[in-house]
């Protein structure tokens, strides 16, 4: 209790706090994570679900995991740490999320400026002309893929895959909070994914505080992180906002 106390000080005093997100935010909104026991990647090999040339290959295929995907983020709600986060964008303390999530649910929840790292589950692209879509419920039955209408090839998700190219703009955005920020909040991220896990080092070395709210040790905890919480986000994050309010 006192760390947070502590914490919810700095955040007051400094401001301009930017939180980086991972899977573990939204686990309470019934979004499973990639690593670990339940992680998806323990279902489906990364390298042949997740790789954009798997995809270019066997759109069939893949399109299996991604209507499951598909199904789990539509159900799914913003959690109390989503919550928490809009509200201390609309207190003024947070100025950003850069997410690597792809549920959108930092959106859903109220937040403004989301900076999707890893692209939006909600969206269908073309790999071939860039044409975008909303992907919507019904697009769950189409199949076995939904086709582009103007070039007829396989969309997918606008999820950057493994052996795509982070989106140039988010990059930039991301690179210019992290820098510039003064405490960098970490939650639920293994910090294995790179570029993304440059990002809290940006931070660090630029001068800010780093917060990391996690139910497990990070590369992150033993070398940037300044205070670190164990567990559930859904539990730090409210208790911040309770005492900033
Ligand atoms: P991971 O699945 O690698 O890590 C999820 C993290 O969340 C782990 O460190 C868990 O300990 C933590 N966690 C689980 N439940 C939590 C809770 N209730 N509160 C706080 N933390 C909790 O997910 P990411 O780090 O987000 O990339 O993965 C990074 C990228 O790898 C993803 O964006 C995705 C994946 O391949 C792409 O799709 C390009």
């Amino acid at each position: 209790m006192e760390d947070i106390k502590r914490v919810a000080e700095i955040i007051k005093e400094r401001g301009n706090v930017v939180a980086f997100t991972g899977a573990g935010i939204s686990v309470e909104s019934g979004i499973p994570t990639f690593r670990g026991a339940q992680g998806l990647w323990e279902r489906y090999d990364p390298d042949e679900y997740a790789h954009i040339s798997s995809f270019l290959r066997n759109p069939e295929k893949v399109w299996m995991m991604l209507r499951e995907m598909a199904q789990v983020i539509f159900q799914a709600k913003p959690s109390p740490a989503h919550e928490a986060l809009s509200e201390l964008e609309k207190m003024g303390y947070l100025r950003a999320v850069i997410t690597q999530n792809v549920d959108g649910l930092h959106h859903l929840a109220g937040n403004k400026n989301v900076i999707e790292y890893h692209g939006n589950h909600r969206w269908l692209v073309c790999p071939s002309c860039r044409e975008k879509t909303p992907f919507t419920q019904d697009v769950l039955g189409i199949y076995p893929y939904p086709r582009c209408e103007r070039c007829e090839r396989a969309l997918k998700p606008d999820v950057v895959f493994f052996g795509e190219n982070i989106p140039f703009d988010a990059m930039i955005r991301a690179n210019e909070e992290a820098k510039s920020c003064k405490v960098m909040i970490i939650i639920g991220t293994s910090g294995v994914v790179y570029p993304a896990a440059e990002i809290p080092y940006i931070s660090k070395s630029q001068g800010a505080v780093i917060v990391e709210m996690n139910i497990e040790r990070t590369p992150f905890t033993n070398s940037i992180t300044d205070y670190f919480f164990p567990g559930s986000a859904s539990t730090y994050l409210p208790q911040i906002v309770r005492l900033l309010s």
